[in-house]
């Protein structure tokens, strides 16, 4: 790799640590590598690549940079994903002070690194955020679709966990380890948004520094992130407003629940009053569907690191039907013995939804998504 500085930098520690997750990006990591090398002329930098075991072959282009420059190293995980996670474990994997996320895809605009850590290095600044949204810092080539969605998921994040920034949302940062570290037990860890998790898990607020950069368009391949990742969004925004008291996998297994309930109902209503099916027939139908419904997006949402596929979704589709039934069986059950003790019908129906969805949260986190 051309390089600007003396090799005997490269003997001494990194004071800056640059964390980038990788996911199939084996055609942007060695002009990554090059461009920050560029960027940071006098800077003792060390650079940590943590791949998710990409098809690709990006892990193996690393370990070869890493051979040819020791400043390079490689966090390989096994049977894993999460973009958290992988932020997490390589700001963990380093000893540097002062820590940078960013994304492998030049995206990120890497000139901007120099100016980051100087800030970081005045007093009391604890974290400086790469942000498209202050004066001087921009979107890009974006759709409108997709500038609409991230200005929404930015207010939502402000409303909800109240963090002074312009850009919670953006994957580009520097934080000093000792901030991170005070955040380390309170992080929820879901999703992609780590920044945001960061700061939403301090103690005390952390005192921010905002850098402008105009987000680029990626340089090869596509983006990993699907729209399911907004259901992660959610679920850390929620976990982070009210995680102190109800677990976030538990809203988001009662959020389906909610639109069960919805399903059931409509698929009973069609099948009783449209196509005229006995009453208990177009139940029987309803809570199939319903429970089937719940199941799916479950799979695909409350337990999306670890969702069942090909022989274990069907044995998950049972355990879980035989979970929701006497869920159900308690449900009717207490509703009846608060019905016959007089109680007005509504306060007799609500504890028995509630115990059948904590008896359902419980029972299936147990015995469909059981953790291996
Ligand atoms: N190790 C690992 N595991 N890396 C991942 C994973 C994963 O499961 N998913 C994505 N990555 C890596 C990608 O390879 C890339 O380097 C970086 O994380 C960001 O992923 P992209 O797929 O490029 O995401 P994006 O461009 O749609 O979103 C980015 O921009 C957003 C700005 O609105 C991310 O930086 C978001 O965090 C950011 O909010
Ligand atoms: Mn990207």
């Amino acid at each position: 790799m051309a390089d600007i500085d003396p090799w005997f930098t490269r003997l001494l520690p990194a004071e800056l640590a640059i964390v980038v997750p990788t996911f199939n990006e084996v055609r942007n990591v060695e002009q990554l590598a090059e461009a920050v090398a560029r960027a940071l002329p006098g800077v003792r930098w060390e650079m940590v690549f943590v791949d998710d075991n990409s098809s690709d072959g990006t892990s193996d282009k690393v370990r070869r940079m890493a051979l040819a420059d020791s400043r390079i190293r490689i966090l390989h995980r096994h049977n894993r994903r999460g973009l958290a996670t992988a932020c997490i474990e390589g700001i963990l994997a380093t000893a540097a002070p002062y820590v940078a996320v960013m994304d492998s895809d030049h995206q990120h605009d890497e000139r901007i690194l120099g100016e980051m850590l100087a800030r970081i290095k005045q007093d009391g600044v604890d974290l400086v955020v790469g942000s498209r949204y202050t004066e001087g810092g921009g979107l890009g080539e974006w759709s409108r679709k997709r500038v609409l969605a991230s200005q929404l998921a930015t207010r939502i994040a402000s409303g909800l966990t109240r963090v002074p920034m312009s850009d919670p949302m953006s994957g580009f940062f520097l934080v000093r380890r000792d901030a991170f570290m005070r955040s380390l037990p309170n992080l929820s860890s879901v999703g992609y948004k780590i920044l945001l998790d960061i700061a939403a898990s301090a103690p005390t607020p952390l005192h921010i520094a905002e850098v402008p950069y105009t987000f680029r368009t990626r340089q090869h391949g596509e983006s990993k992130l699907d729209t399911l990742v907004l259901w992660e969004y959610l679920q850390l925004v929620l976990d982070k407003a009210f995680g102190r008291y109800i677990p976030a996998r538990f809203m988001s297994f009662a959020l389906v629940g909610g639109f069960g309930i919805v399903v059931h109902f409509l698929v009973l209503t069609l099948l009783y009053k449209l196509v005229g099916a006995s009453f208990d027939q177009s139940q029987a139908v309803a809570s199939v569907v319903a429970i089937s419904n719940n199941f799916f997006l479950n799979n695909a949402l409350t337990y999306r690191d670890q969702r069942l596929r090909g022989r274990s979704l069907l044995y998950g589709w049972i355990s879980f039907n035989l979970v929701c039934a006497t869920g159900a069986a308690a449900n009717i059950g207490i509703a009846d013995w608060l019905f016959g003790r007089n109680t007005y019908w509504i306060l007799s129906a609500i504890p028995g939804v509630l115990i059948s969805v904590v008896w359902n949260y419980a029972m299936s986190s147990l015995f469909t998504w059981r953790r291996k």
